[in-house]
């Protein structure tokens, strides 16, 4: 069967990435993991000390050249030759990538990137926007929810296993605010996309998370065997 595009929106935390490498190891598809991209731009920008506005982070953006490589241990992301890759996650890049990301310019140039990578499907991508704005025809639209308490937990594990800051009250204040920030924003806000599946990860083991997107792609799968069987009738 011709391979499909499937879409994993929802807030940080909610357990998007690690469910849609797994999807996608499962089914051979590349893994796309646009928050990275967002946050190559956030990390240019910083480096460059310029404003988080419209006319400098455009001249920024053309001036980058953001590559995404698929390597054994995920996703390598390259900013004009250097793999930037460890950098992302520092806690100045997470502190300013909403307020960067929020900036139409730098939405213009991700989403063109984003649309050309998934052109021709067999991929999984997640980030806040996927299937509402840059794959909205996508065939499996999935968004992940979970409680705030449970997200918190989450990033406290990520942050001990990295040796970041554990602070659990800070770590809950950011995410809190980061959700607020990606949800009211004018461009793209995060939202549930029309037509997609919610799933709630809160009481979910990772592979429950996964096994429940492969089901739905079975789902489609069989769907469209059977009219593709009708059609030769
Ligand atoms: O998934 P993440 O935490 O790495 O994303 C970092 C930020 O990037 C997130 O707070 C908002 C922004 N983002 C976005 O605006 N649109 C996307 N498709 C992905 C991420």
């Amino acid at each position: 069967m011709k391979p499909i595009t499937i879409t994993i929106d929802g807030p940080a935390g909610a357990g998007k990435s690690t469910t849609a490498r797994r999807v996608a190891e499962k089914l051979g598809y590349v893994y796309i993991d646009t928050g990275a991209m967002y946050r190559a731009v956030t990390l240019a920008a910083l480096r460059a000390n310029i404003p988080f506005e419209e006319k400098p982070l455009n001249d920024l953006c053309n001036s980058l050249n953001i590559v995404l490589e698929q390597s054994f241990d995920g996703q390598r992301t390259f900013v004009s030759g250097e793999d930037v890759t460890s950098l992302l996650r520092q806690p100045d890049v997470t502190d300013a990538v909403s307020a960067v990301s929020a900036v139409p310019a730098v939405r213009r140039h991700l989403v063109q990137r984003q649309r050309e990578i998934g052109l021709n499907g067999g991929v999984v991508m997640d980030g806040r926007d996927i299937g509402s704005v840059v794959f909205p025809y996508a065939q499996v639209k999935v968004f992940l929810v979970a409680d705030i308490e449970e997200r918190t937990r989450r990033r406290l594990e990520e942050a001990k296993a990295s040796g970041a800051d554990t602070d659990e009250k800070q770590l809950r204040k950011r995410i809190v605010e980061r959700d607020k920030l990606d949800s009211e924003r004018s461009d793209s806000p995060l939202v549930k996309p029309e037509g997609s599946v919610e799933i709630d990860t809160t009481n979910l083991t990772v592979d429950e998370q996964v096994n429940r997107i492969l089901d739905l792609v079975k789902s489609y799968q069989r769907t469209y065997a059977l009219i593709d069987a009708y059609g030769k009738i």
